[in-house]
């Protein structure tokens, strides 16, 4: 506004020199003036702007102040305009009725009587000039505060990132930025006037904590408000912010916050990821543990397995000559006496034989004769015999299919495991019990058992009912020599032999057992792809007609001698060689013999090689080969072989299969 009209002195004085005097008596101290015809004229020179109005009583006796009145109600809450009333001598307030009204209706007024004074007239206009300059300033300062007002709201509203809100004591929502539009879905007049609480969850809610969280930040000048809120499609968002009370005249709170939900949400996450990592650390941990101790274990069993697997293998050799002898001494020895010695003996020799074998199956070095087998027939055909072992207390159960597929197994020694189980299963139930021996198909897919190849087993459980191990016991059960039964009741070869056999046979022994609540032998062996074999028949002394000639090759002579005697037995004429090499020689001399017998491992020509050089000259003529349990290597899988050491028996039934065969080509 024009700073000379700002503080213009309009004068309203239509009667006489009035005018003229009063502006005159201005203009000495400085005070320009505008003299206005009427009322009309004043209200128009008062929207230009002015300092104070000089208006004599008689300007407005006859006049319409209606426009007057409007103007002065009008102005703007910095202004209250100042009027300098002329009146007429003894019109004072007291005495003049007028005057109250135009007090009234100007409001800022000062009267002053004529005939006055000029010093008077120009101090009340200079104090109403100071009056109209201090309501200047406090236009000016309003013009700020609105202008900073606007600055704010232009910051509050662009702040769109973040929820700024105010409270008024009760938590009623008295301002609602955009942000807080935006992370809401609330819009401001939506929110406005509202308890601010219909953010928080009905739960938070009904726990008071929108009271809370105000009283807090009353009590310690802020409240951090970190939780899951509401929007207005009842999807939850992480608010994240502060409560902070205003100042206490004003009363009330402001409440900042931002959607924190995606960095709350990474947080949680990572949270999660660390404890599943821990947790998968941990049994990592506890595999990778259970893994070496499975190492530990296999390792020792290993270096035990080889240490006893050479032990028995010279054993075996060992006891080869002596069963043969003894065997043959039984049926030569005349004298009942000699022959009970001889009896006795045998019966220690046979006892050594079971434990060498035991060994050498937990070595897993026996000469196996797997082929398929009929297991159900085999298992049930064995019943008898578990069924005795166990003896009356034993209730002895049997689970198993007829539709079995064959099993790849050496039948002979699978027996033999099931029996070992039986016996025990039978010491651990020394008050009775039940035996239960139950087998099914189960295919092992990969990863599944660490023992196994993915494939088809079948799985034979032997469990009973007995006193089960303890954990020190569980833990050494199939180590060789391990044995809880006392000094000459148990070898402790017995889980031993089930176990290498199991393994040796592609398969796997599991032992589970609990102190109290019995015993669990699991034990999966291959799946045979063959048909099952068809037992040959009983054994026979073959007759004086089926005899014939044997070159016998052995290099050593207790063997070779033992070995014909037995021969000789059977109604064989045997020629002996003491090597591959003799043998030839012989054959080269014109002997056409019925059969072939050789040691395999000679100095020199080994058996195998032998076999090969016969086969040229004579191609029909059969050849067994006998070889010890190590140096089996080498031999093709197809020759007839006999396993040292082997009885009489074992001899019969290898020479009959193999003449037979002979003779019938
Ligand atoms: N069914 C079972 N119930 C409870 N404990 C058993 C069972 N089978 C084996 N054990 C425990 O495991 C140990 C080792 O068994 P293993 O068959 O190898 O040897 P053994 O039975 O002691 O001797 P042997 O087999 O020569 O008679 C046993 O001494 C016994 O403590
Ligand atoms: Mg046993």
């Amino acid at each position: 506004m024009n700073h000379d009209l700002s503080e213009r002195a309009l004068i309203l004085a239509p009667v006489g020199r009035d005018a003229r005097v009063a502006a005159g008596m201005l203009a000495e101290t400085g005070i320009a003036s505008t003299v206005c015809a009427d009322i009309a004229g004043l209200v128009a020179e008062l929207d230009q702007g002015a300092g104070l109005a000089l208006v004599t009583e008689e300007a407005l006796l006859t006049s319409d102040l209606r426009p007057l009145r409007q103007w002065i109600g009008r102005q703007p809450p910095w202004s209250d305009f100042g009027f300098v009333l002329l009146t007429r001598r003894g019109g004072g307030l007291e005495r003049n009725p007028a005057a109250a009204r135009y007090l009234e209706m100007l409001g800022n007024v000062a009267f002053l009587e004529r005939p006055f004074h000029p010093t008077t007239l120009v101090s009340i206009v200079q104090a109403t000039v100071r009056g109209r300059r201090r309501q200047y300033e406090a236009r000016a300062r309003l013009e700020e505060l609105r202008q900073s007002e606007n600055r704010y709201r232009r910051i509050v509203d662009g702040a769109e990132d973040f929820a700024i809100v105010s409270l008024d004591e009760n938590g009623i929502v008295t301002s609602w930025n955009t942000g807080a539009a935006r992370i809401t879905e609330y819009a401001e007049g939506e929110a406005v006037g509202r308890a601010g609480d219909f953010i928080f969850t009905p739960q938070d809610r009904a726990a008071g904590v929108p009271e809370g969280e105000r009283r807090y930040a009353r009590e310690h000048g802020r409240a951090v408000d970190e939780r899951w809120h509401l929007k207005k499609s009842g999807e939850r968002f992480w608010g994240a912010g502060v409560l902070i009370p205003l100042d206490i005249e004003q009363g009330g709170y402001l409440k900042v916050f931002r959607d924190g939900t995606a960095e709350h949400e990474a947080d949680l996450a990572i949270r999660r990821l660390n404890e599943s990592l821990e947790e998968r650390v941990q049994a990592r941990t506890a595999e990778l543990e259970q893994a070496q101790e499975a190492l530990r274990h296999s390792q020792k069993m290993e270096a035990i397995g080889t240490l006893t697997g050479g032990v028995a293998h010279d054993f075996n050799n060992l006891l080869t000559p002596i069963v043969g002898s003894l065997d043959m001494l039984q049926r030569r020895i005349g004298s009942e006496r000699e022959s009970r010695l001889i009896a006795g003996a045998l019966q220690s020799a046979e006892r050594a034989q079971v434990l060498v074998h035991r060994l050498l199956a937990f070595a897993r070095r026996q000469p196996l004769q797997a082929r398929s087998v009929d297991l159900a027939g085999l298992v049930r055909g064995m019943a008898d015999l578990v069924d005795s072992t166990s003896g009356p207390r034993v209730n002895v159960g049997l689970a198993i299919p007829t539709d079995l597929p064959p099993v790849h197994i050496d039948p002979h020694q699978f027996e033999m495991a099931i029996l070992n189980l039986a016996v025990n299963a039978r010491d651990a139930m020394p008050g009775g019990g039940t035996l239960t021996i139950s087998a099914s198909a189960e295919t092992i897919v990969a990863g599944e058992n660490p023992e196994l190849c993915p494939g088809s087993y079948i799985h034979v459980r032997v469990a009973d009912t007995g006193q089960g191990m303890d954990e020190a016991t569980l833990a050494r059960a199939i180590e060789p020599f391990f044995s809880t039964k006392g000094i000459g009741q148990g070898t402790g070869l017995g889980l031993s032999m089930v176990h290498g056999l199991a393994a040796q046979l592609g398969g796997a022994m599991a032992i589970s057992s609990k102190l109290g609540e019995g015993t669990r032998i699991d034990m999966w062996l291959p799946v045979s792809a063959d048909e099952v074999a068809v037992e040959g028949g009983p054994v026979e002394h073959p007759s004086e007609d089926h005899a014939g000639t044997v070159l016998l090759v052995d290099d050593e002579p207790l063997i070779r001698m033992s070995t014909a005697d037995m021969l000789e037995d059977l109604g064989y004429t045997v020629r002996e060689a003491g090597s591959g090499e003799a043998a030839l020689e012989t054959i080269a001399a014109g002997l056409r013999p019925d059969l072939l017998i050789t040691d395999h491992l000679m100095p020199g020509m080994t058996g195998t090689e032998l076999a090969a050089r016969v086969r040229e000259a004579l191609p029909l003529t059969p050849i067994l080969l006998i070889s010890g349990y190590a140096d089996a290597d080498g031999i093709a899988p197809g020759m007839p072989r006999l396993t040292k050491p082997f009885r009489e028996r074992d001899l019969i039934q290898m020479v009959t299969d193999l003449v037979g065969a002979g003779t019938g080509a």
